[in-house]
């Protein structure tokens, strides 16, 4: 299966807005690894999926030192520079909708997948992607999934007589990643996207007249208060012994 487009940046912004959303679920989920999952293993092997600038990956490698954490992301440009990573982990680039090379099937004891919502628009996709996941565990081994889920987008106000008419389009257009700010960044990379995907100059200058609009529109909503609300989840599951 080809990958999907990516419809983030990843520059500067975009890898801010990844380590702000990272300390932002932290007050969700302040915990790396769900407590449920066995870590004691001397030997743990643990795989990060889709994994951006290696935040999470880092604090992993860190908290565990005896551990081997290999990070993959189809993209390499918002990996920090190998000198600075924990010897402890690896990263590599790889498409997870494509299947990983043999020598990392059945190797990992725990498979880390975080923020990879945006880029399953089918079910078929979504199977795809979890078996190519599951090859990457051992027997046993577990499988943890943190996101949002897009169906629970929707906007709400402190003050109902305040305007919401942005934000409610927003959880229509983009019910995808978390909080306001992260919604602003994120929305403002998917419209220069979008912009950047027609090869029309007038239909570009339109796109983004349009967008910094809504932007706009959404900074003055949520000043007064309006605000999006999503629910987030981690699942975690065991592969068969
Ligand atoms: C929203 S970011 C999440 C980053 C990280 N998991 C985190 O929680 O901070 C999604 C990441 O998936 C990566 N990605 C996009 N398409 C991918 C693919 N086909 N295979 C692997 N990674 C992919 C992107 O490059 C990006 O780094």
């Amino acid at each position: 299966m080809p990958a999907p487009s990516y419809l983030f940046s990843r520059d500067l912004r975009s890898s801010i807005r990844l380590n702000y959303q990272h300390l932002a679920i932290k007050q969700l989920y302040p915990y790396s690894l769900h407590p449920s999952i066995p870590t004691d293993a001397t030997n743990l092997h643990v795989a990060d999926i889709g994994a951006g600038t290696a935040i999470w990956s880092i604090e992993v490698a860190r908290q565990r030192p005896s551990a081997q954490i290999t990070g993959f992301d189809i993209s390499g440009d918002q990996f920090p520079r190998p000198e600075w990573l924990p010897p402890n982990l690896r990263l590599e680039t790889h498409d997870a909708f494509a299947t990983f090379p043999e020598r990392h099937h059945g190797r990992y004891d725990v498979v880390n997948v975080r923020f990879f919502v945006t880029l399953l628009a089918s079910d078929e996709m979504v199977r795809t992607v979890v078996r190519n996941l599951t090859q990457l565990l051992r027997p046993g081994g577990y499988l943890q999934w943190q996101d949002a889920n897009p169906e629970t987008a929707r906007a709400i106000a402190s003050d109902n007589s305040k305007p919401k008419s942005a934000t409610e389009k927003l959880a229509m257009l983009m019910p995808r990643t978390l909080w306001n700010q992260c919604y602003l960044l994120g929305y403002q990379e998917v419209q220069a996207y979008v912009a950047e995907a027609d090869s029309s100059q007038d239909v570009k200058k339109e796109e983004m007249k349009k967008a910094n609009k809504m932007i706009q529109d959404l900074e003055d909503e949520f000043r007064g208060g309006a605000s999006m609300e999503v629910e987030y989840f981690c699942i975690i599951s065991q592969k068969g012994t």
